[in-house]
């Protein structure tokens, strides 16, 4: 990647722009990620003088009782109301910024406090976490990132900003773009998985969705970036646990998402609860000032998470409030979320010189800059109609189902036991999951609703009305202490001709504050596994979960496994469709699932070492009980119909660091029904100055063929974008060979399939 040099630093707002422009268009990433940046910054560069001389004027007006004021956050009620301190403030202009308030007539009635009878009539800006969906509820982020599916998934946060901007907010605290190779961390469910390419691309086209080129348009929402950094490599999984890394893997596997946010033109960023290298995010200058404003040129809004401001003391970093206000600003933190120890310190900070009034004005400035780029001086009410047409429309839902059919990856599926057959005269529905409506929208479901998700039972009765006897029995309940119900779920498999069988997670054991030290099926579930299968009937396990789960028994045991995480509003209908054959599934694995705790963390992606396994030497890495590799790889998933990948091809084998690699692969559905593979292409640094993994992502097409269709695929890879971050962390193509090899998934090395590549002058 290209970083930006020192000279740029003392350029005015609008020649960085001009710089950064230019930079983009000769960086690796702008070929990767297409036109978006450099739309989204044209339309900037053209608006951007005239914002700045708005702040200029207004931070020219403002008492410092109201720059304190627009630094501030402050949380509403969990149904969406405000408070009615929140009135009080916005009417002395003492309130920047909401979190939770939504809705058009609550916002709307806040707003109006602030713009008609405040002071300077600056506009409030809401903030809401529309994480995957507004309130119709798309998959959890991990589980719509299997789909791969880059055009989907924009979609999705294009129809949440719509939903979200018709019902007052205008801020979006997502995406969640942290990489996480550790499934006991419960927030997995809320990124893209553990891939620094597929998380990068999905992170651009989450923001692209969200934001679209312009976020002050009536139908987009500012994007949020979040957590910078590093949240994901929590030590042991444990949720607000510190982190230790190198700047070389910071750079190389937690910033490109970020940086793909970045050229996506996202608005704002939000620090991350936990230290790094022994810095707390919220205080941590190599992030915010190194890194996001120096070498990324970043002039959006940064917000603390929920209270971070205050945790500083309790990290040890801080001695007292005041210590831990300064500590902040000092960092370069705009806005603080919910704690309010800015507000409450800053003057005496002031008078103390322990902040500077330049820097004072540089974070209200960036608060005011993002309330002017939304257009809420010019237009700070959401319009009641438009929320009532938009929210939870039957188009929204149609989608919804689409977009959760592709995030399904079929995991098992021996001697085609699905689709079940529509002539099936008797189904036994097993399991809690499969009759519980909240539960579908997983955790962060926004303005969901837990009456509206339409469950598996009731998508399975909807499909095959009178046609089936069905019947449910619950088994037990997620955590699965209470076995009493196993004796009638065993009682319905054996009269039946078909089971299908729910297990898996509570969303409350996933997302925040819900890390696990197991990640077994919870209590007793795999015994009623055992049993449901010990009835001889054919059955589907249908897993519900936000994690990885360790499944080894039902992987080797049971004859279908479907992944469908937690599929939102739509999940019952969609889950129907792939398993009755009106769908077919084809999302692969975003991330690793191991068969072991112990084997954490294991990701595709790993470096080599000295010793690889070898079966007839005991001196290789190795475990002495289970298998080094996973249980389900990276980029693993199965279909109804089966491809073949062949012939792969390239269209040189010397190449400079200028060129692009065309790699074709032919693939061909070799079965009978029209299906879609994910066909994907790795490389491999043979030999390098530092050591590279043994294999890395570099690019991939999502291929719908009919039955019999053979299509040849062209996946062209930048040799720029081969290079790695040296001794001295700077980005380098070092000359040499490479390894390119295609596949079905992260493990599917084949010999036909493999070309190598070198690069010199
Ligand atoms: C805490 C979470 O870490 C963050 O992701 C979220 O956006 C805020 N709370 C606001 O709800």
């Amino acid at each position: 990647m290209c970083f930006v040099t020192r000279r740029a630093l003392d350029m005015t707002s609008a020649k960085i722009h001009r710089a950064v422009l230019v930079l983009l268009l000769l960086s690796p990433i702008s070929g990767l990620l297409a036109q978006g940046p450099v739309a989204t910054i044209r339309r900037q560069l053209a608006g951007d003088a005239a914002i700045e001389r708005k702040i200029n004027a207004l931070l020219a007006k403002m008492t410092l009782a109201e720059k304190l004021g627009q630094l501030q956050q402050l949380d509403g009620e969990a149904s969406g109301k405000y408070r009615p301190e929140h009135l009080v403030l916005a009417k002395k202009g003492l309130l920047g910024s909401t979190l939770n308030v939504r809705g058009a007539e609550q916002s709307n009635e806040l707003q109006r406090a602030a713009v008609e009878q405040s002071r300077l009539k600056i506009p409030i800006l809401f903030g809401f976490d529309v994480i995957h969906g507004y309130r119709t509820i798309f998959p959890i982020p991990l589980g719509e990132s299997a789909s791969w599916d880059l055009a989907s998934i924009e979609k999705s946060a294009y129809i949440a900003a719509k939903e979200a901007r018709a019902a007052g907010v205008h801020w979006t605290f997502a995406p969640m773009v942290d990489i996480a190779r550790d499934p006991r961390w419960g927030r997995i469910s809320e990124g893209a998985g553990e891939d620094t390419y597929l998380a990068s691309l999905i992170a651009f086209a989450r923001v692209r969705g969200f934001q679209g080129s312009d976020f002050s348009a009536n139908d987009r929402v500012m994007a949020c970036a979040k957590h910078f950094a590093a949240y994901g490599a929590a030590e042991g999984g444990r949720d607000y646990n510190t982190t230790d890394l190198s700047e070389r893997t910071l750079r190389e596997v937690y910033f490109p998402p970020f940086k793909a946010t970045i050229d996506a033109g996202v608005g704002s960023y939000m620090t991350s609860f936990n230290s790094l290298n022994g810095i707390p995010s919220t205080a941590n200058p190599f992030l915010w000032k190194k890194v996001l404003r120096g070498e990324w040129k970043f002039d959006g809004l940064v917000v603390t998470d929920y209270t971070a401001v205050m945790e500083l003391m309790k990290h040890g970093v801080a001695s007292d409030e005041a210590d831990a206000a300064r500590l902040a600003l000092n960092t370069g933190i705009d806005l603080e979320m919910v704690s309010r120890l800015i507000n409450a310190h800053g003057e005496r900070l002031l008078k103390d010189k322990k902040i500077s009034i330049a820097t004072l004005d540089n974070a209200v400035g960036n608060v005011l800059r993002v309330k002017f780029r939304l257009g809420l001086f010019a237009k700070p009410y959401a319009d009641a109609n438009r929320e009532k047409a938009a929210v939870f429309n039957a188009e929204h839902r149609k989608f919804a189902r689409e977009s959760a059919i592709k995030s399904f990856v079929l995991l098992k599926n021996e001697k085609e036991t699905l689709p079940i057959s529509k002539q099936t005269k008797e189904i036994a529905v097993i399991g809690f999951l499969a009759n519980d409506k909240r539960n579908m929208n997983g955790n962060w479901s926004g303005d969901g609703r837990s009456e509206d998700p339409v469950t598996l039972l009731e998508g399975i009765r909807r499909k095959l009305g009178n046609s089936a006897k069905i019947e449910f029995a619950v088994g037990c309940d997620t955590k699965c202490e209470d076995t009493s119900g196993f004796k009638q779920a065993v009682e319905i498999a054996k009269g039946a001709d078909f089971v299908v069988l729910t297990v898996g997670e509570d969303i409350d054991m996933s997302a925040e504050a819900a890390s696990r030290s197991n990640i077994d099926l919870p209590g007793k579930q795999l015994n009623l596994v055992k049993k449901i299968h010990a009835a001889g009937k054919p059955y589907v396990v249908v897993l519900m979960n936000g994690r990885p789960l360790t499944i080894n028994w039902p992987a080797e045991n049971s004859p279908a496994i479907l992944e469908t995480w937690f599929a939102g509003t739509e999940a019952g209908n969609a889950i129907a469709d792939v398993l009755f054959g009106d769908a077919n599934p084809g999302g692969k694995l975003p991330v690793t699932f191991p068969r072991s705790i112990g084997q954490i963390p294991l990701y595709y992606n790993a470096l080599p070492t000295g010793r690889p396994f070898e079966s007839t030497n005991k001196y290789t890495s190795k475990y002495l009980d289970i298998p080094n590799t996973a249980l389900f790889p990276f980029g693993y998933g199965l279909s109804y119909t089966t491809f073949k990948i062949t012939n792969l091809k390239v269209n040189t084998t010397k190449l400079t660091k200028k060129d692009t690699l065309k790699v074709w692969v032919d693939v061909e559905n070799t079965g009978k029904r029209e299906g879609t593979e994910i066909v994907q292409v790795y490389v491999h640094d043979l030999a390098a100055s530092i050591s590279r993994p043994v294999k890395e992502l570099k690019g991939f097409e999502r291929v719908l063929l009919k039955a019999g269709e053979k299509r040849s695929v062209e996946i062209q890879i930048k040799i720029a974008d081969l290079g790695f971050y040296d001794a001295n962390n700077q980005y380098i193509v070092e000359d040499g060979q490479f390894r390119i090899f295609a596949g079905a998934n992260s493990d599917d090395v084949r010999d036909d399939l493999i070309e190598f590549i070198t690069v010199g002058k």
